[in-house]
């Protein structure tokens, strides 16, 4: 059975159960969705991050979620906090927040909804002493929503990623500490 971590206006934040990943692959996996995070994934690929978020959640208190919409119970995106991973940040073990929203329910505000909610679980039950985000530089949509939450761009983080394709290899990332999320409400 899920945990709810949080549940906003529209919003249900819950942690991620196994039936999840199809429904995931199905509803989430899409072109336009997956267009700067390297294309879409395999189901195969999606089971094993949802293995591993799962095994986190059990070990840290923390992972990725799935976000259900109240009014029709379906899913519409997939969001959370990690800890960087990427071998090639400079941020090892920083925590790392990310997001995805189901192309169709874009632009009404779902993403800050959600994100606002993770970011109060991070400083709040997970007591991380900062955040970061990590985006391509091409992701204007998602450094856009950095920005309005008030985080801090971190050029001295940045690096470049060969995994992904040439146009998305520049990695930029945000930070935001405990104090300017509380300053910033
Ligand atoms: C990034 C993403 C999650 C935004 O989701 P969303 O629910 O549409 O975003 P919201 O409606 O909550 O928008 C919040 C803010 O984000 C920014 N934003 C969102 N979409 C934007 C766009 N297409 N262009 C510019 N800014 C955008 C704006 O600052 C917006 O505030 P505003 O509406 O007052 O202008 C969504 O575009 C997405 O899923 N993209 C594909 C997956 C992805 O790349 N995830 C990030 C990986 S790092």
């Amino acid at each position: 059975m899920a945990d709810i971590i949080a549940e906003t206006d529209r919003l249900i934040l819950r942690t991620i159960e196994e039936s999840d990943a199809a429904e995931q692959y199905r509803l989430l996996n899409t072109p336009a969705v997956m267009a700067r995070l390297g294309g879409p994934k395999e189901l195969h690929e999606i089971e094993a991050k949802h293995a591993k978020a799962i095994q986190w959640y059990a070990t840290r208190g923390f992972s990725f979620l799935m976000l259900v919409e109240k009014d029709t119970g379906e899913l519409v995106g997939h969001a959370g906090i990690k800890l960087v991973d990427n071998p090639l940040a400079k941020n090892q073990g920083d925590h790392e927040i990310g997001w995805l929203i189901r192309e169709d329910r874009w632009r009404r505000g779902y993403a800050e909804e959600a994100v606002r909610a993770i970011l109060d679980w991070a400083f709040g039950r997970v007591d991380a002493p900062q955040v970061v985000a990590l985006t391509s530089d091409l992701n204007v949509a998602s450094w856009k929503l950095m920005e309005k939450l008030g985080m801090v761009r971190r050029e001295d983080l940045d690096f470049e990623d060969p995994n992904f394709p040439p146009e998305d290899r520049k990695t930029i990332l945000y930070s935001m500490t405990k104090d300017q999320w509380e300053n910033a409400q």
